[in-house]
Order: structure tokens, then sequence, then C-alpha cells
């Protein structure tokens, strides 16, 4: 017996009883995070649904029979011996390969280097960085742990398919490992600028590691660009006119694969009954509702989208009592002092604007600080009057793509920050500037205002879009762009 994922349907697996196919070409899928997370929870270990955007995208293309995905289930150091097999067993029958990391590999690997140094880096925070980086041992040692898994569970035909930031080094790790391997790499977040990269003493040794793949995918053309620079200052390689290099004797294709969403199926689900009775629940008072969903994150611009808030409660009074603002954020990182700092921050001022503007019979802001089940999710999306996504640095930005899929009623309103991948596509979103504070509180009463042909026009526009260039789609034109790569021509 196989279990599968069913894309979205539920916050846990199911099960199927179809045999994987051994004729298929396998994929590979190799990330830090795997669609579960190993959580202690009742004192017994449970697997829970990973949040964020690489796993929501991915879970499609894993329910390909015969394929795997390898990566980190969570810290099971605390598990006894019984716990553990148990676990290993049920990741096993889900097609999951664990690499299992030590508490201090975790907190080196995951913690200081991939979430306090390339997170920031990525995302322009360079004032985020700490003062002294060590660990680059550590990331490369825990990078030779994912080849080495890989390399186990290779069959010659397979494609490999390794994702993001946590794991730049593994392309050329595997290539030296499995050399006429079809290696492909995606990259998650923002390649950023030069300028802002090269501050990273290790900048040429992380690029190397990137281009042991085949094919090197970006959401924009921007992050591209950005790479395209930056190999041309440390190699003085140039990108030729069928968007490919030439380095160490081999091609490397790099191509634009903006990530997104499965539109189909979401819009589907968000019809559904439940929901829909639901949304009437949450319309019952005559409130306006923005909406915020996001992981707790310093790059989703919260505290801007709030101060944007209370300065559209200022400067337009007559919203008071008539609109709130839901935002919902998943804890993340908690390990990382950015990242409880943030929190800290988030948690004062969404204090500070309700002991400001509530009254005994409404409150602004209702935030909840943690994760929320998917059918709600959808309520969500399906309820509010302007969704507000305004990162201040975003790789794509999925939620902004889900809150348009889930909109078959043909209304909302998407605010959506000009510095999300997302704004390349979204064009008939309403596009602000997230440093600009005030310019979102105009944009915040403008989509409140907005009539309701210039909201359908709108949506209508959004979700042609979106439909058209969906989860399947982005997963195909990668997969694809790896068969046909020209690596091993010289
Ligand atoms: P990132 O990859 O940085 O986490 P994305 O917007 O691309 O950002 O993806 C976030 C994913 O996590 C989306 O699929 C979204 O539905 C999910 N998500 C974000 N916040 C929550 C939440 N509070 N509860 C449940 N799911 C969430
Ligand atoms: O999409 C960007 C990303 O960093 C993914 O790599 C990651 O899975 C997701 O956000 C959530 O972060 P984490 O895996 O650290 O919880």
């Amino acid at each position: 017996m196989t279990v599968h994922f069913r894309p979205g349907h539920s916050d846990t697996v199911s099960l199927t009883d179809e045999a994987p196919s051994r004729e298929r070409e396998r994929l590979l899928i190799v990330s830090n995070r795997l669609p579960v997370t190993v959580a202690m929870k009742d004192g017994a270990p449970s697997a829970q649904r990973s949040v964020g955007g690489l796993a929501t995208a991915l879970r499609s293309a894993h329910t390909e029979p015969g394929g795997l995905w390898i990566g980190w289930p969570g810290s099971l150091d605390s598990l006894t011996e019984r716990d553990r097999a148990d676990v290993l067993r049920q990741l096993h029958a889900m097609r999951v390969a664990p690499v299992s990391l030590s508490r201090k590999e975790i907190k080196v690997f995951y913690d200081h280097i991939a979430n306090g140094v390339l997170w920031p880096i990525c995302h322009d925070r360079l004032d985020s960085l700490p003062l002294r980086i060590t660990g680059w041992d550590v990331y490369e040692r825990v990078n030779e742990r994912f080849a080495d898994v890989v390399a186990d569970h290779y069959r010659p035909g397979d494609l490999v398919w390794v994702h993001d930031y946590q794991l730049m080094r593994l392309p050329a790790l595997l290539r030296k490992r499995i050399p006429e391997a079809r290696i492909g790499f995606f990259m998650h977040v923002p390649f950023p600028n030069p300028e802002i990269f090269f501050t990273l003493p290790v900048r040429k040794w992380l690029v190397e590691g990137m281009l042991g793949a085949d094919v090197i995918g970006f959401h924009t053309r921007r992050f591209r660009g950005h790479f395209t620079a930056a190999l041309r200052r440390l190699f003085g390689i140039e990108m030729e006119a069928d968007a490919t290099i030439r380095h160490d004797g081999r091609r490397v294709d790099l191509g634009i694969f903006p990530i997104s969403v499965d539109a189909a199926d979401i819009a589907r689900r968000a019809s559904e009954r439940e929901i829909t009775n639901s949304v009437l629940d949450f319309r019952s008072n005559a409130q306006r509702l923005l909406l915020g969903i996001d992981r707790l994150d310093y790059s989703k611009g919260i505290p801007r989208r709030m101060l944007a808030f209370e300065r559209l409660l200022t400067d337009h009074p007559e919203w008071r009592e008539r609109v709130r603002l839901v935002q919902v954020a998943v804890p993340s990182r908690g390990n990382v002092s950015a990242y409880r700092r943030f929190r800290r921050e988030v948690d004062a001022l969404v204090g500070r604007i309700n002991g400001q503007f509530a009254t005994p019979t409404w409150v602004p802001v209702h935030y909840m600080y943690r994760g929320v089940p998917q059918t709600q999710l959808l309520s969500l999306y399906r309820t509010a009057d302007v969704m507000l996504v305004t990162p201040m640095r975003d790789g794509m930005n999925l939620v902004a793509k889900e809150f348009v899929a889930s909109r078959s009623d043909e209304e909302g309103v998407l605010i959506l920050s000009e510095l999300a991948g997302a704004a390349d596509e979204l064009l008939d979103a309403v596009i602000v500037n997230p440093y600009d504070v005030d310019g979102m509180a105009e944009a915040m009463h403008l989509a409140l205002t907005m009539d309701a042909g210039e909201r359908g026009r709108r949506m209508r526009a959004l979700r042609a879009q979106v439909s058209a260039n969906d989860v399947h789609r982005w997963c195909s034109g990668f997969l694809e762009a790896l068969k046909g790569s020209r690596a091993k021509i010289g």
C-alpha cells in the first residue's frame, strides 16, 4: 500500500492502494522541507501538514506514481526507538525518504546559515545579518548528507529536482557522485542583486554549487538577471541567446518558471457548500473585511501593512466600526532570534492599534497567530473584500494566487506589493509600494470603495492569468526543460 498526499484536500494524508509504476520516469524531489513535518503532539509523534510555498506547490508533483520526496522530516531526536521506527515506516509508505539532522546541525545549517544568513541576503535584509558568520562547513556537510541519500535512491533515468536556498551546494555535490544524472535546481526565493549577494565571502562557492545542475529555474526575469550579473562578475561568462551558459565543459539552462497554484482545484473547493455557507456566517455582520495570510516572517511586510491600516482609520474615520483586518500568521522559524524579535514587534503593533481604536462592539485587528486548516483558509479568501499581500520582498507569493483562484464569484480586490514576484504576472491587482505606508492606506480606501464593475473586470483578468499559468504548467515546464537539457554536450 502506498500513501499519497492529496493536494489541498485536507490537513492530513490519505491512503490509496495504488502500486507505484516502475515503467515511468521517476521524479526525485529534494528539498529541506517535506510536505509533512513530524512534531510531538500530546506526547506522541504526529505528522503535520507543512506550511510554505514550496511544500504547497510540490504536493501535486509528488502524487505522480513512483517518485520520491527526499528531505528533513523535523527533529526526531526526542523520539523513543519505537516511535522513531513507526514514524520512519509511515514516511516510507508516503514515498518520503528522510534526511535526519542532529540538533546541532539544525541549529547551524537551518537556523543560523539558511534562515539567519541566506534568507535575509535573498530578501535584501543586510541589516539582519549576524556580525560574524561561521558554519559554512556544517552547511556543506548537510548538503553532502542530502547528496548521499539522493545517490542511494537514484536509478538511471531518474530526474532529480533540487529546491531552494538551503541546498545551493547540492547540485555540484550530486554531479560528483552521479555525473550522468539529470539534475534541476529551482530557486524559490529571489536571487538578490549582486551588490547584496557579493557581501557573502562564500558567493563563488555557492554559485558553483548551483552550476552543478543542468537547469536552474527562477520565478522572474529580474531574479535571473541578478544571477547572470553575478556569473559575469564571478566567472566572466555571459548567457547566450538560447538562455544557456557554458561552464566547466557543460551547458546549463537558465529558465524562468513562475510557480503557481492548482487553480482549478482551489476554485472547485472554494465553491463547495461548506465554504459558501461559512462565508455567509462571516458576512452576517455588516463589517467589511481586509485579510492578511502569511508565515510570520519579516519579509512579508506585516508591520507596514498594520501601520497603513492604522492610517486608514485615522485619515478616513468613516471606516471605523465598518471594517476589520483579519491577520492570520502561522508561526515560523521560532528558533531564529530575528523571528522572535519580529513576533514581539507584531504583537505590540496589534495591541497599539486595538488599544487606540477598539470600541465595546468592535475590534479593528483580529490577529490569529497560528496556521489555519485549508477549509478555513478558503472561507477567509472567499469572504475578504480586500486581500493584502504586501511583502517587502518575495520570490513569488502563492497566497496572492490562492486568493485569486478561490474567487470564482469574481469578487474581492487584491492589493499586491510591487516587490513580490507575483506582481510581474498579476497586473490587474492594485499594485503598491510596501514601503509607502500612506500610499497603502489610500490603496485600501480605493479598494474598499471600488465599484462592482471595476472589481469584476480586474478579478476576471487575474483569474484568467492564474488559470492559464497554474502549478501544473510550472511543474511540467520545468521538467520538460530538464528532460531536454543539453548539459552533457560541451
Ligand atoms: P512562503 O513560501 O514564503 O511561505 P507563499 O505565499 O508562497 O510564502 O506560500 C505560503 C503557503 O503557506 C500558502 O500555500 C499559504 O496558503 C500557506 N499559509 C500561509 N499562512 C498560513 C496560515 N496562517 N495557515 C495556513 N496556511 C498558511
Ligand atoms: O518558499 C520559500 C521557503 O523558504 C521554502 O523553502 C520553505 O519550505 C518555506 O519557505 C517555509 O519555510 P521553512 O521550511 O523554513 O518552514
